[in-house]
């Protein structure tokens, strides 16, 4: 069973004042049949199990890992598509237990094994054996069973044989190209969203949408963290990273 330890934060009062000794670490274990090292310090493999693990003078906390712990884990070979993005997604398309739902590519797999935890069915396209193997192991690891991987070129309209989907989700480099298999895998009524990290392909996208498809928006979510420390009370000190646009389409024709 995967676990988390927690190595909490240290203080200690010098002069009256508090001064932090050690910072807060965190990792996740997926093999807890070995002892685990990490800063200096090893767990053995019996005591990796819920509670708490006095070494030295260093008090360690475990949890067993969560699903999203698990899935903040998995093996990435492409690049992924963020909770923010995914998070968007199903709420704005309205995925429910119900819900079917095509995409391509499959990547690492990450958009696959977060709708499948949600929804009914997921049929997945991908062109690159490597990438399907990858998202098969993460899929197994996260004990998905509802999901189907395919080898298929999405682009190619005769080469993909999917329909009535809820969501069609294209994350594929000239998603305009995949327009024609999008349609003929979304039911009416049904949504496609086009992933694009350059807003250039957002608008070739909307430029090559043919009759009974309603554009509905292009939007980029922007997720800002803030610092919260004593008074210090501000957004925090970085740029704020740039994903992709989502480009969201109605088929209605
Ligand atoms: C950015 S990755 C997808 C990541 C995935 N959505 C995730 O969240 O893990 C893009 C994938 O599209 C695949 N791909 C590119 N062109 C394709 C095509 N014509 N048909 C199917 N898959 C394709 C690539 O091999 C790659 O695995």
């Amino acid at each position: 069973m995967p676990v988390i330890v927690y190595k909490p934060e240290r203080k200690v009062i010098v002069d009256g004042v508090q001064r932090t000794i050690a910072k807060h670490e965190q990792w996740f274990v997926r093999d807890t049949s070995r002892d685990f090292h990490a800063a200096g310090i090893i767990i053995r493999k019996e005591q990796l199990k819920p509670g708490r693990v006095k070494i030295g003078n260093n008090e360690f906390i475990i949890i067993a890992a969560s699903f999203l712990d698990q899935y903040k884990g998995i093996r990435r070979e492409a690049q992924i598509i963020t909770r923010k993005d995914l998070g968007f997604i199903i709420g704005f398309c309205g995925l429910t237990k119900d819900s079917v739902v095509v995409e391509s590519g499959v990547g690492s797999g990450a958009a696959t094994i977060l709708f499948a935890k949600l929804c009914k069915k997921v049929h997945s396209f991908e062109i690159e054996q490597k990438n399907i193997e990858v998202a098969q192991e993460n899929m197994k690891r996260l004990g998905v069973k509802n999901a189907v991987v395919k080898k298929a070129d999405f682009y190619d309209v005769k080469a993909v044989k999917a329909k009535n989907a809820d969501i069609v989700l294209l994350d594929l480099p000239e998603p305009w190209k995949a327009l024609d298999t999008a349609r003929k895998c979304a039911k009416l009524g049904g949504y496609i969203v086009a992933y694009t990290p350059s807003i250039t392909q957002a608008a070739k996208f909307v430029s090559s949408l043919s009759e009974g498809m309603l554009h509905e928006r292009t939007t980029e979510i922007i997720d800002r963290d803030w610092r919260i420390k004593g008074d210090a009370v501000r957004p925090v000190t970085a740029d704020i990273g740039h994903t992709a646009f989502l480009t969201i389409v109605r088929r209605i024709l």
